[in-house]
C-alpha cells in the first residue's frame, strides 16, 4: 500500500528559534496523538535543516525537507545549496518544481528533471509539484499541462527511480488564495495523474505512488479531499506554520 504522507511547507517563514519552537510543538504532538501509520514531512528553510533532523531522530514517522535544490552536483554557483548539503544534514526529502519557483525563479520542466535527477542521485526523496494556473483551467487545458509537467519533468526515470517520488498536485490558483479545489476536482486529476503513472509506469508501480493534494488545504477541508480514493495526503502551506492545524490535518488518517 501506498505511504500516507502529509508534508508542511514553511517556505520563507519563521527565523531560526521560531522554526525550532513550531517543530519541537509539532513532534510533541505528534508523538501524543498521531496514532495511524501517516509520516508527517517538515520541509523548512535550509538553515533549520540540521536542528530540525537533530529534533526528527526516534521519531521513525517525522521527517525533514528542504523546498529546493540545485541542479548541479557542486561548484561555482554561489548562493546556491546542493542536494549532497541537503542530504548531509539529515534532510530526507525535497520539493521540487514548486509554482512559487516555476514562477519566481523562472525554473522549467527541463530544469526541473536536471534537479530531479541530482536530487535522487544523492538519495533524497523528491516531491515532485505539478499544477495548472486559473488561466489555463479557464482554458481547460489543464490536463494537458499536468501531462506536459509530469512527461518533461519526470518521465524520463526509470522505474526504480520513479518509484522514490511523491507527486503533488496544486493547482496554482488553490496555493495561498483561501480557495481549495473541490474535492471532485483534486480527485479528477489525481485520478488522471494515476492513469498517466500507468500507462508510463505499470499498475502496481502507479498503485504505489503517493499523490498528495496542496493548496489552501486546512483542518477543515483536509477530510473530504484525504477521503478521495486517488488523494493520498496533503502538501499544507499556511496551516503547517500553526501547530495545531498541522497535527489535526495529520490526524485526518487515524
Ligand atoms: P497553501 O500553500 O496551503 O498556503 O495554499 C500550499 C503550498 O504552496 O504548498
Amino acid at each position: 500500500m501506498r505511504k500516507k504522507i502529509v508534508a508542511g511547507n514553511w517556505k520563507m517563514n519563521l527565523d531560526y528559534n521560531e522554526g525550532l519552537g513550531l517543530f519541537s510543538e509539532i513532534i510533541n504532538m505528534f508523538k501524543d496523538e498521531a496514532t495511524g501509520k501517516q509520516q508527517a514531512v517538515i520541509c523548512s528553510p535550509f538553515i533549520q535543516l540540521h536542528s530540525l533532523a537533530q529534533l526528527a531522530k526516534g521519531y521513525t514517522n517525522v521527517a525533514v525537507g528542504a523546498q529546493n535544490a540545485h541542479q548541479a552536483e557542486s561548484g561555482a554557483y554561489t548562493g546556491e545549496i546542493s542536494a549532497k548539503m541537503i542530504k548531509s544534514v539529515g534532510a530526507e526529502y525535497v520539493i521540487l518544481g514548486h509554482s512559487e519557483r516555476r514562477q519566481y525563479f523562472g525554473e522549467s520542466n527541463e530544469l526541473l528533471a536536471a534537479k530531479t535527477d541530482t536530487a535522487l542521485k544523492n538519495d533524497l526523496k523528491p516531491i515532485f509539484c505539478i499544477g495548472e494556473t486559473l488561466q489555463e483551467r479557464e482554458a481547460e487545458e489543464h490536463f494537458n499541462i499536468i501531462k506536459s509537467q509530469l512527461v518533461e519533468g519526470v518521465f524520463h526515470l526509470d522505474e526504480t527511480d520513479f518509484a522514490k517520488l511523491v507527486i503533488a498536485y496544486e493547482p496554482v490558483w488553490a496555493i495561498g488564495t483561501g480557495v481549495t479545489a473541490s474535492s471532485d476536482q483534486a480527485q479528477e486529476i489525481h485520478a488522471f495523474i494515476r492513469i498517466e503513472i500507468a500507462a508510463k509506469y505499470g499498475q502496481e508501480i502507479a498503485a504505489n505512488t503517493t499523490i498528495l493534494y496542496g493548496g489552501s488545504c486546512n483542518p477543515k477541508n483536509a477530510p473530504e479531499l484525504f477521503a478521495q480514493p486517488d488523494i493520498d495526503g496533503g502538501l499544507i502551506g499556511g496551516a503547517s506554520l500553526k501547530s495545531r492545524d498541522f497535527i489535526d490535518i495529520v490526524k485526518v488518517f487515524n
